[in-house]
Order: C-alpha cells, then sequence, then structure tokens
C-alpha cells in the first residue's frame, strides 16, 4: 500500500473522519449536513469514543466511517486508534482509502501513518494456510492523507518521518515475535549487518573468537550452556558532517532466549522468554532510524546478544566470573543474565567510545513489573536532566517512564563475599533497583546514565493477538529524545 498527503478530497474510495470527542455537537451537525444524515440519529449513535466507528454506505458503493478518537487524544491515542481502526477493518476496504485530516487540530500526521501502517501487522508469521493480503494492504491500495495547505510542509516532514519509523519498527516486531528456533544471536548480527550496508552507517560483529581473545568473560559466560554461539554487535552511526556533535551510546540487552539457566524458570509462560531481546530490538532500530533520516548526531549501539540456555557446560550459581572491565562478578543466580551480558556491552560501550550520554535497555527484571505493571518502564538515572529529557521524550511518544531511585543505600545489595560485586542479592525485594545499581558499576561513574527497565512493556498482551506480543517499545521513545537533543543543541 502507498501512501501519499493531499490537499483535495479524491473523487473515490473509501473516506475516513476521525472526530475528537470535544465540542461533538458542533462537529456533528457539519458531519450531518455534509453526509445528510438526521443529527438525532447521529448523535444517538455515535459518541466518538476512542476507536468506536460508525459506518455510513453510500449510493456509489463507497463507504464514509466517522471514527471516534476520544476527548483530547494524544499521540499514542491517535496511533492506537488507527491501528485498530485498519486492523480491524482491513478486508473491507476498498483499495483507495483516504483519511481526512484537514479540520483535525494539531500534527497527528505521524501517529496516524504508524498507526495504519500497524494496523496491516499481523501475528501470523508461520501460518502456512493465511488468507490472501486485503486489496488496501496490497500494492493496489492507496491511502491519501487529506491534509489541509497550510500545514502541508509540516505534515510532509512527519510522513517522511512515519514511514520511516514504521517500516524499521515493522522488522522489529517481527524480530521480537519470532521464536528462538528461528532467532540466534547471529540473526542479529546478520540483520544490523544488512541494514549497516542498505543505510550507510558501520557494523563490527564480534565472533566467539573474538570475544574470548577480547575477554568479554561475563557475556561468555552466560552463553557457555548454549550450543549457538554469542555476538556482541556494535553499530556505529555518523552523520556525514561530524565536527561537533554529541555522541549517544545505546546498549541493549539481546538475549535470544531466556530458559533461567540452571536457576531454571518454571515452564507456565517461559516460551514467552523469546522476547527477552527487546532492549536490542530498540537500540537496533534506533540506529537504523537515526541513518535513514539522516540525523545530525553520533550514535552508537551496542547490544551483547547471547541465549541463556542449561546444559551441563552451564555457568552454575556460586561461579565467580571475570568481566570485561576486570571487575569479577559472583553468580548467585542465573537467571539474572540480563546484567551480567549488560556489564560487558556498557563497559565495552564506555571503554571504546565514551559516549557523551550513555542509555541502556533491557527486559531486565520481574521486579519492575510488580512495581509498575503493564503501564509503565523504569527509569534509572542519577543525573536529573537526563531523566526530565528522556520523561519529556516518553510523554510525547505515550511510550511511559517511571522514575525510581538508585540511590547508595542499595548498594548493600550486591555486595559480595568473595567477588567485587554479585548478581543477585537473594531477597525478593527492590529486585529492579539493586539490578540498576548492578549495571552501574559497570558504566565508570559516567555522568549521563540512564538505564530503562522495559520488562512490562515490550512484549505485552495487546487486542491483536490472544498472547502477549511484541509492542516496539522504546524505538520511538529515543528517536524522539535524539531528536529533542539536537533541537537543544542547536
Ligand atoms: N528476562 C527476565 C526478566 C523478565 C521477566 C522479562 C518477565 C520480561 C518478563 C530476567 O532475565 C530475569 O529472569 N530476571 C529475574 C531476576 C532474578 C532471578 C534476580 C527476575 O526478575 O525474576
Ligand atoms: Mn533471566
Ligand atoms: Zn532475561
Amino acid at each position: 500500500m502507498n501512501i501519499t498527503l493531499q490537499t483535495q478530497t479524491p473523487p473515490t474510495g473509501d473516506l475516513i473522519i476521525p472526530v475528537v470527542q470535544t465540542d461533538l455537537t458542533s462537529q456533528l451537525t457539519d458531519l450531518s449536513q455534509k453526509l445528510t444524515l438526521p443529527l438525532p440519529t447521529l448523535q444517538r449513535d455515535f459518541k466518538a469514543d476512542a476507536k468506536e466507528v460508525v459506518t455510513v454506505y453510500k449510493a456509489d458503493g463507497f463507504k464514509t466511517y466517522l471514527l471516534g478518537v476520544g476527548p483530547n487524544p494524544k499521540a499514542m491515542d491517535w496511533l492506537r486508534t488507527f491501528r485498530k481502526f485498519f486492523f480491524d477493518q482491513k478486508g473491507k476496504l476498498s483499495a483507495q482509502v483516504t483519511i481526512d485530516l484537514s479540520q483535525v487540530e494539531g500534527d497527528v500526521v505521524e501517529s496516524v501513518v504508524l498507526g495504519v501502517r500497524w494496523g496491516g501487522y499481523d501475528l501470523k508469521l508461520y501460518q502456512t494456510d493465511k488468507p490472501d493480503t486485503p486489496v488496501f494492504f496490497s500494492d493496489a491500495g492507496q491511502l491519501s492523507l487529506l491534509v489541509s495547505p497550510r500545514t502541508e510542509a509540516v505534515a510532509q516532514e512527519a510522513f517522511i518521518r512515519a514511514e520511516a519509523i514504521a517500516q524499521t519498527q515493522r522488522q522489529m516486531l517481527d524480530l521480537m515475535n519470532a521464536p528462538a528456533n528461528y532467532k540466534q544471536p547471529q540473526t542479529l548480527a546478520d540483520w544490523a549487518m544488512n541494514s549497516g550496508k542498505q543505510h550507510g552507517y558501520s557494523v563490527t560483529v564480534l565472533d566467539k573468537t573474538e570475544l574470548e581473545r577480547q575477554k568479554l568473560g561475563a557475556l561468555l559466560s552466560v552463553s557457555q550452556g548454549s550450543d549457538v554461539p554469542p555476538v556482541l554487535i556494535i553499530t556505529d552511526y555518523k552523520p556525514a558532517d561530524a565536527t561537533n556533535v554529541l555522541t549517544v551510546g545505546l546498549v541493549g540487552k539481546g538475549v535470544t532466549f531466556d530458559t533461567g539457566g540452571v536457576s531454571i524458570k518454571t515452564s507456565s509462560n517461559m516460551h514467552l522468554m523469546k522476547s527477552d531481546m527487546g532492549g536490542a530490538a530498540a537500540v537496533l532500530g534506533t540506529v537504523e532510524i537515526a541513518a535513514k533520516l539522516k540525523l545530525p548526531i553520533h550514535v552508537v549501539g551496542i547490544v551483547p546478544a547471547t541465549e541463556n540456555a542449561i546444559d551441563g557446560r552451564s555457568t552454575k550459581p556460586g561461579d565467580v566470573i571475570t568481566s570485561y572491565l576486570g571487575k569479577t562478578i559472583e553468580i548467585i543466580d542465573t537467571d539474572a543474565e540480563g546484567r551480567v551480558i549488560l556489564a560487558d556491552g556498557l563497559g565495552y560501550m564506555v571503554r571504546h567510545y565514551s559516549p557523551d550520554i550513555l542509555i541502556d535497555l533491557a527486559t531486565l527484571t520481574g521486579s519492575v513489573i510488580a512495581a509498575l505493571g503493564y503501564h509503565a518502564a523504569g527509569l534509572f538515572t542519577a543525573n536529573d536532566a537526563l531523566a526530565n529529557k528522556l520523561t519529556e521524550a516518553a510523554n510525547q511518544t505515550g511510550e511511559h517512564l517511571w522514575r525510581l531511585p538508585i540511590w547508595d543505600a542499595y548498594t548493600e545489595d550486591i555486595k559480595s563475599d568473595v567477588a567485587d560485586v554479585k548478581n543477585f542479592s537473594g531477597k525478593p525485594v527492590a529486585g529492579a533497583i539493586s539490578a540498576a545499581k548492578f549495571l552501574e558499576v559497570f558504566t565508570e561513574n559516567h555522568p549521563a546514565w540512564a538505564h530503562l527497565d522495559i520488562a512490562g512493556m515490550a512484549f505485552t498482551d495487546t487486542e491483536f493477538g490472544s498472547q502477549k506480543n511484541a509492542t516496539g517499545f522504546g524505538i520511538r521513545l529515543l528517536t524522539s529524545y535524539l531528536q529533542a537533543l539536537i533541537a537543544e543543541s542547536r
């Protein structure tokens, strides 16, 4: 399906008119005249609640849909409403569809485009008797976004950004939803290599031999129990003019399957642990988008990728390992593997790239889900300015962050008798915080480091499947953060 911006309504096709709940009477009055519908009927049938749909059949065979967006819709509300509409209606739409955004206040083009593209996404990756692609989402499909000539220039920019994000995010959804027999550490590396070639940024993959040579002992220890080798993926996007630009270092947890290792998980819901690479998806996706949009900022993305499997060779509880930075770690629980591989990811980043800003993302703890549920990711940083900027970006995209403390009082939890640090406190309290304190040890006191625990946000229940599935959490958030950073440093 092809999308274009228009300033005039195309002569044929289905028409979608989004309706915000505020000032409803006057809008419905206009619509009743425009569509020659009796106002009282319209008022009775349509309250413009979010995702509410009224279908008006026309004599020419096409349809007009009124689509409720609810009161005071924000970016995420527009996105969700359109995703749901297109997901539900995709089989019933004609090849030509127009969305009338000419009366809408504010810049919603990006959210609407993302919503439409996501509406066409389905989870049936491996089904063999898939129904044919609906005509609207096929090559023959054509979507016109009707905007007012006044806002066309702004809309055009938002549209290009949205198409770039949507296309990248879709691939990340596929990677996240892929099971472990279709997705190994090398699969992530291959994706990055292809992307780097296509979009002009450099990608280096350290294979197992190289990890051994360079002594990434923490990553290697987690991978020990698996038949598939680990990798460290380094993606590096530099703008053409790289003088005086900030360097942002992003590190993402890339566990392609987490059995827990010897501290094995219970079997209920273990299958969901194919999604334990949500941090990696956010990082890889953001670097690709930065390159596509040619953002004037230097972004380095590092992904330690491995399985956490169980075998005779697996790391055992009590083992002491040596990380890339030389610090020793006592492994109390092999299921606390994310922080262990991030120790090397962060260590490698600070040693080789000295980024101005350092952010890691990880599906790190069940504890953050106990604290915040499925409505916000945990944000950990000692840097107030960074916290504020990330929170602002998050509020803009609707991928909420909530700050939790990382006071030094919590350091007690990770003190080991035998090693520099231990990977689990052994106590059922403040698990997300002690995990953050553990990571902090490997940032070499970076003054602008933030950790995002996205365990509850990367893979969740949605209206689009019966089981949890990928959300793409973090990609839009980080992209919007980078753009704010650029705007500020101008
Ligand atoms: N990948 C899990 C965290 C997780 C849990 C992500 C649920 C998404 C949904 C992580 O590796 C893990 O197992 N964490 C343990 C740590 C504990 C053993 C200290 C946890 O949170 O239970
Ligand atoms: Mn684990
Ligand atoms: Zn994990």
